[in-house]
């Protein structure tokens, strides 16, 4: 199987990094990582990249503009085809997203279209929705809001907490993702 140049940008923790990385090196996964970029040199996912011996970049956000420049020319210089937005807590302009020709994916911790944007763990125990979840959709330039190819429901339990949501829904994260990858290939 040819695998698809692809590269994941990361923010923090990296755990679906980690399982992106781990599935990616079975031989029939679509995909093979080439490259990791951060916004945040202290991200503890660049880890992962070392451990892998994957090659990553660090580019601050300080300006989207030089962010994103210097993306584009180092995606490009690597033949990638392909992105992942794993834990990547920046927006990418509608500059961008077009010059990647939309071929970007990003993996959202609610069910969408419900709890758009930020803390959607406390939202959703706020509001007492009986089921939350992870979401894996298209990239399209207004945040959390591009096509949908995969969802997985969770049952919200009386004594749940942000904390055992969060862990359980990123649970679920790492089974999902990979999934995912493998449907938008199909
Ligand atoms: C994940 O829960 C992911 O869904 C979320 O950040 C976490 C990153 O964890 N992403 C977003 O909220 C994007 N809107 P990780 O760094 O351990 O993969």
């Amino acid at each position: 199987m040819v695998k698809v140049n692809s590269c994941v940008f990361i923010s923090g923790s990296g755990s679906n990094l980690k399982s992106l990385i781990k599935n990616s090196r079975n031989h029939n996964f679509p995909i093979k990582i080439n490259l990791i970029i951060s916004n945040n040199t202290n991200a503890y996912g660049l880890k992962y990249a070392k451990k892998y011996n994957i090659p990553y970049k660090f580019y601050s956000y300080k300006s989207r503009n030089f962010f994103e420049r210097n993306c584009l020319k180092e995606l490009k210089k690597r033949k990638i085809k392909f992105l992942c937005l794993a834990g990547f807590m920046k927006l990418l302009s509608k500059y961008f997203i077009k010059n990647f020709r939309y071929k970007i994916i990003n993996i959202h911790p609610s069910l969408l279209p419900k709890f758009k944007g930020l803390n959607t763990y406390n939202r959703a125990l706020k509001n007492n929705e009986k089921y939350t979840g992870c979401t894996v959709h298209h990239v399209s330039p207004q945040p959390d809001s591009g096509n949908i190819i995969l969802k997985k429901k969770i049952i919200i339990y009386d004594n749940d907490t942000e904390n055992s949501l969060k862990k359980r829904i990123l649970k679920q994260e790492h089974k999902l993702y990979p999934e995912a990858i493998r449907c938008s290939f199909r």
